[in-house]
């Protein structure tokens, strides 16, 4: 089995990412544990019924690097997911966010360069490099605007990163894939997304909500120019997401493509609004969910969601899940962490 390091494989994305590649690689995952907890990997061992490597590591520490190439320089590919992700804690500790989200990437290719040997590495990028988009479904060639947040920052500068390295080293492969918004949790709820303190994203809250924690969701905004005024996203599964990364891997060893750099985005091609994020959730639940209208969030865009096609056509990839099934996976996970 072709063996896959996977770094901040206990996270959210990483960690379904993990169990899909257990199927065909041998996992070695990477984590600092710094936004994550150990009990996924027992949750990543029962699902696929093998356990992954794992090496508790800090990769802003350039040694640490060497020694995990020097341990694994038999792997074929890296998933690099290792990142803070915060956007307004970004805001509040920029530097915070410019050390580990860069220094990390560039430790790792690095030592990747010093392999001597082809390579392929899968980036975790985002469809907030894109900000509000001229054009809707938003398609790889869409401009680049002025981040946000030093955390959208850091996506743009990792992948100039990658493009500028990738144009010296032809033998290293990369595709960086630009996620829109995961959703859900893996179905035998063994592993879900574990929001640290009060989640800013929306289905967690939702769900939070449901589950009592909060008093009720407040919808950031409803006078966008949107046809009910709330901000329209493409949620996505996170099986559907992982499984995007197991076609692009794949794609990277059997040298599919022509250049040694590529960029897709991975989202459904579905705009869904917040309201209605919320009545599916109302339906699908079966519960009642109190929220009010409140005043915009800054910094948020009015509408994001893929054009696909390129994921389709090249990774012969698309997402197969409904946001039904989605909303239902992220609410039997809520339950589940919660015993309910
Ligand atoms: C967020 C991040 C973005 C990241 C993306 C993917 C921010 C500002 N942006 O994007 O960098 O790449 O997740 O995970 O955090 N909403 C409410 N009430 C809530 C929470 C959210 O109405 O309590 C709305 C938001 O205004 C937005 C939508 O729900 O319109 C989705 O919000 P969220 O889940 O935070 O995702 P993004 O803002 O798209």
């Amino acid at each position: 089995m072709n063996k896959i390091i996977v770094t901040g494989g206990l996270g959210y994305i990483g960690s379904h990412t993990a169990v899909e590649l257990s199927n065909t690689f041998q996992v070695v995952i990477v984590d600092d544990l710094s936004n994550s907890s150990i009990d996924v990997l027992d949750g990543i061992s029962k699902i696929s019924n093998r356990t992954p490597i794992f090496e508790k590591l800090d990769l802003k520490n350039k040694e640490n690097v060497g020694k995990l190439f020097d341990r694994h320089s038999d792997a074929v590919g890296l998933i690099h997911f290792a990142a803070y992700k915060a956007v307004g804690e970004s805001v509040e500790n920029p530097l915070k966010y410019y050390e580990n989200n860069l220094s990390c990437l560039i430790y790792l290719l690095q030592e990747i360069n010093n392999l001597n040997q082809s390579f392929n590495f899968i980036f975790s990028s985002s469809c907030t490099v894109y900000g509000q988009a001229k054009k809707l479904p938003i398609n790889e060639k869409e401009s680049i605007k002025k981040a946000e947040s030093p955390y959208g920052n850091t996506k743009q500068i990792s992948e100039e990163i990658l493009f500028d390295y990738c144009r010296v080293n032809p033998k290293i492969n990369v595709i960086s894939l630009r996620y829109f918004n995961p959703i859900g949790a893996h179905d035998s709820c063994e592993i879900g997304e574990l929001p640290i303190g009060v989640p800013q994203n929306l289905v967690p809250f939702i769900t939070q909500t449901a589950a009592g924690i909060h008093e009720k969701v407040t919808v950031f905004g409803n006078d966008y120019n949107t046809p009910d005024g709330t901000c329209i996203r493409d949620y996505i599964h996170v099986t559907d997401l992982a499984k995007a990364h197991i076609v692009a891997i794949e794609n990277l060893i059997l040298k599919k493509s022509k250049s040694n750099y590529n960029i897709y985005n991975i989202g459904t091609g579905n705009g869904t609004s917040v309201l209605e994020m919320i009545k599916s959730f109302i339906k699908v639940t079966g519960l009642e969910l109190n929220y009010i209208i409140g005043p915009r969030r800054k910094g948020d865009v009015e509408s994001a969601y893929a054009d696909n096609s390129k994921a389709m056509k090249e990774l012969n990839w698309k997402a197969e899940n409904s946001i039904e099934d989605a909303i239902l996976s992220a609410w039997n996970w809520e339950k589940k962490i919660r015993s309910l």
